[in-house]
C-alpha cells in the first residue's frame, strides 16, 4: 500500500476510533445538582434558576442576569431592551449563526449586514459607520468563535451616533477585550448554554446587563409581558407583549454544576490550542486562526482556512473544501464546516419575508435595505474556505490527542494531490 495513503482512499487513519472524548464531561457534581433539583419538587423557574442568575452574574461581572431557555431568547430580549421598534435598523455581521440576525426580525426590526474582517472573522469594525442611517438603533456585535470584537471602536461609534450595543456572546464565555470579559463591554449581552457551548446545560441561555432599565424591559419580554418575576407575587397581567423565555430548574441546576468547572475547562482548552498551534506551524496551504493583541480568545471554535488560490481551487473552493474535510474526518479528525451560508444569503433575508406580506421589510416604518450579496466578499470567501474543530479541543482531550490531530492534518495537507480527480 502507498505510504501515507489518505484514509479517505483506503489508507490507515491516523486517529484510532474512540480517541476523542465527548463534550461535556459529566461528574458527580452534575449528578448531585440535577438530582437535588429533581427531588426538590420545583421544576419550572425555581431556586436553581435564581442561584444560576446570581452565580453567572458574579462570574461574568454583571449587575443583572436573567436565565432563559436559549441564547436566541436572550438575544431577542436584548433587542427589545434596547427599545428597537418596528422598522428600526440593527447593524449585524454578515457571518454568524442565523439567530444573531433573526432575533432582530423577532422584534420587527431590520438587519443591516456588514462584511467581516478576514483576520478576526468578526464584523469589520471599519465598515460599520458607512452602514449607519437615521433608522439605526443598535449595533449587534457577535464575538464569533470566542474572539471578542474590537469593542473600543464599536463603543466610540455608538457613543458618537447615540446607538445601543448588543453583544452576542453566545460562543464567547470568558473571552476578553482589553482585560474585560465579554458581556460587560456593551449595553447588554446574550450567552448560550446549548450542548456545544463551553458552558453547557443542554439548552439554555442568559441575558446580562449592568443597566437596571434594560434589565426591566428584558424581563418583561421574558415572561408573558409581566412586570414581576415568577418568584415574586405576580398579578398575571400582560403589561406589554411578552414571550415565554424562562429557564427551568433542572436545566439551571446542570448549568450551575458546569459553571463550577468552567474556568478550569477554559484554561485547558487554551492550553490545547497552544499545543495545536505550535504543531501546525508550517502546514502547507493552511491558514491558522489568530487573536490580535488585547483580545483573549476563549477558543470555543478553532477555525482554519485553506489557501484555495495556492491549492489551485479558487473556482471550486467550497466543494474542494468539503473534500478536504471529508479527508480529515476519514483520518479521525472531527473537522466540520460551521456555516455553509453567509447570513444575507439565507432565504428569509433574500425573500424579505418573515411573517408574511413581506414583514418587517414592508413596514411603513422601514426604509428599503439592500442585501445584494456582492457586498460581503470576505464573508463569502471565509464561508467557502473554512473548516473547524469545535468540541475536540475541550477537556479531557489533551496532549496526545492534539498530537494526533496535528499529525492527521499534516498528513492530509502534505498529500493533498491524492484528492485530485478522486471521485468520492
Ligand atoms: C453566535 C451564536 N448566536 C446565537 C446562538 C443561539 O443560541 P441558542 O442555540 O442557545 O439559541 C448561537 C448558538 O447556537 C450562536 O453560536
Amino acid at each position: 500500500m502507498m505510504q501515507n495513503r489518505l484514509a479517505l482512499l483506503g489508507g490507515e487513519p491516523v486517529i484510532p476510533p474512540g480517541t476523542i472524548q465527548p463534550w461535556p464531561p459529566i461528574t458527580e457534581t452534575d449528578e448531585q445538582y440535577v438530582l437535588a433539583s429533581l427531588r426538590g419538587g420545583k421544576h419550572a423557574f425555581g431556586p436553581n434558576c435564581v442561584a444560576f442568575e446570581q452565580e453567572f452574574a458574579a462570574w461574568n461581572g454583571n449587575r443583572y442576569a436573567i436565565t432563559t431557555n436559549s441564547g436566541t431568547a436572550a438575544l431577542h430580549m436584548c433587542v427589545a431592551a434596547c427599545d428597537c421598534s418596528e422598522g428600526d435598523e440593527v447593524i449585524v455581521t454578515a457571518y454568524s449563526w442565523s439567530s444573531s440576525a433573526t432575533c432582530i426580525l423577532h422584534h420587527n426590526c431590520i438587519p443591516v449586514f456588514v462584511d467581516i474582517d478576514w483576520a478576526t472573522m468578526n464584523i469589520d469594525v471599519t465598515k460599520i459607520e458607512a452602514a449607519i442611517t437615521p433608522k439605526t438603533k443598535a449595533i449587534l456585535v457577535v464575538h464569533l468563535h470566542g474572539l471578542a470584537v474590537d469593542m473600543a471602536q464599536v463603543m466610540a461609534l455608538a457613543n458618537r451616533y447615540n446607538l445601543k450595543v448588543i453583544e452576542d456572546a453566545c460562543q464567547a464565555h470568558g473571552a476578553k477585550f482589553q482585560g474585560k470579559k465579554v458581556g460587560t463591554l456593551g449595553h447588554c449581552a446574550a450567552f448560550s448554554f446549548n450542548q456545544n457551548k463551553n458552558l453547557c446545560s443542554g439548552e439554555g441561555g442568559m441575558f446580562v446587563t449592568d443597566d437596571e432599565e434594560l434589565m426591566k424591559k428584558a424581563r418583561m419580554l421574558w415572561s408573558f409581558g409581566e412586570t414581576r418575576s415568577p418568584v415574586e407575587a405576580r398579578d398575571y397581567h400582560a403589561y406589554a407583549l411578552g414571550w415565554m423565555y424562562r429557564n427551568n430548574d433542572l436545566t439551571a441546576a446542570f448549568g450551575r454544576a458546569q459553571l463550577t468547572r468552567l474556568d478550569h475547562y477554559l484554561a485547558w482548552q487554551k492550553h490545547n490550542v497552544d499545543l495545536l498551534n505550535a504543531q501546525l506551524q508550517g502546514v502547507p496551504h493552511l491558514i491558522l486562526p489568530t487573536a490580535p493583541p488585547q483580545h483573549e480568545h476563549n477558543w470555543y471554535n478553532y477555525v482554519m482556512r485553506f489557501d484555495m488560490a495556492a491549492l489551485g481551487h479558487q473556482a471550486d473552493a467550497a466543494p474542494f473544501r468539503d473534500k478536504l474535510v471529508q479527508a480529515l474526518r476519514a483520518e479521525g479528525v472531527e473537522a466540520v464546516v460551521w456555516q455553509r451560508f453567509i447570513l444575507p444569503q439565507m432565504t428569509v433575508f433574500q425573500a424579505k419575508n418573515a411573517y408574511g406580506y413581506g414583514t418587517p421589510w414592508s413596514s411603513p416604518h422601514a426604509q428599503p435595505v439592500n442585501y445584494d450579496l456582492t457586498q460581503y466578499p470576505v464573508a463569502q470567501t471565509h464561508c467557502d474556505t473554512h473548516a473547524c474543530l469545535v468540541m475536540t479541543l475541550r477537556y479531557p482531550n489533551g496532549t496526545e490527542t492534539m498530537e494526533l490531530i496535528a499529525a492527521a492534518i499534516w498528513k492530509v495537507m502534505e498529500n493533498v494531490t491524492q484528492l485530485e480527480g478522486d471521485p468520492t
